[in-house]
């Protein structure tokens, strides 16, 4: 059975579908079966799959889909037998569609860029999870290399006792580039520490996969 995590964070621009497609890629790499599914109207990560064609054989195999928020549950349930891991990538701002992808999934992956403004717009993707009873995991993006602000969000979360990955994802251009040619940073440049950071938030995300 597929262990689903729905990347959601109401904020636009968070990373959501960079995790949610580079997760996916590294996945891939290490042999599991992988789905992902864009649930997002923006349809970013339908972008990203159509140059994904292009991109021969760096890119591992995954199965795509686009479903309209409606039919996520339908999608999921046909997938999970034949798949370890389906990744939903959801839209910011509309809780319907984000709340759905939240209720069919077993964790919810919030990314979070270390600022004030950021931690403050995540409350309400934190009450949807709640409301819907799914466990949360916050993984700091576009961490600055220098300053402490990364470590005064990561302490404020603790007091809420959220759970926070140690894993976290740096600010790297490699990212915006691997994006353009359909890959993931693993499969692009898979020696960057970009693609490290990634091997080990799929690590981490896996360690919080249920026990079947
Ligand atoms: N770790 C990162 N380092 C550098 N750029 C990043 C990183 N994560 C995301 N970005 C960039 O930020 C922008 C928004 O990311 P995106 O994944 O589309 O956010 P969302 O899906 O939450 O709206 C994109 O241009 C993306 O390339
Ligand atoms: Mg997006």
């Amino acid at each position: 059975m597929a262990f689903i995590v729905a990347v959601a964070q109401r904020k636009g621009g968070a990373g959501k579908s960079t995790l949610a497609a580079n997760l996916a890629a590294a996945f891939a790499g290490q042999g599991e079966r992988v789905a992902l599914l864009d649930t997002d109207p923006q349809k970013t990560l339908s972008h990203w799959h159509g140059e994904r064609a292009r991109a021969g054989s760096r890119a591992g195999l995954l199965a795509f889909d686009a479903p309209a928020g409606w039919r996520v549950p339908a999608a999921c349930d046909k997938l999970r037998r034949s798949h370890d891991v389906i990744l939903l990538d959801t839209p910011p701002h509309d809780d319907t569609d984000a709340r759905i992808a939240i209720r069919a999934a077993d964790l919810v992956l919030v990314p979070l860029q270390p600022s004030p403004a950021d931690l403050w717009a995540t409350g309400a993707t934190l009450d949807l999870a709640r409301a819907e009873r799914r466990p949360v995991a916050v993984a700091l993006n576009r961490v600055p290399a220098q300053g402490k602000l990364a470590e005064q969000v990561a302490q404020q979360l603790r007091a809420q006792g959220l759970t926070l990955l140690d894993a976290t994802l740096g600010n790297r251009t490699g990212f915006a580039s691997a994006f353009a040619a359909g890959l993931g940073v693993t499969e692009a440049a898979p020696r960057s520490l970009a693609a490290e950071e990634v091997r080990a938030l799929a690590a981490a995300l896996k360690g919080l996969a249920p026990r079947r």
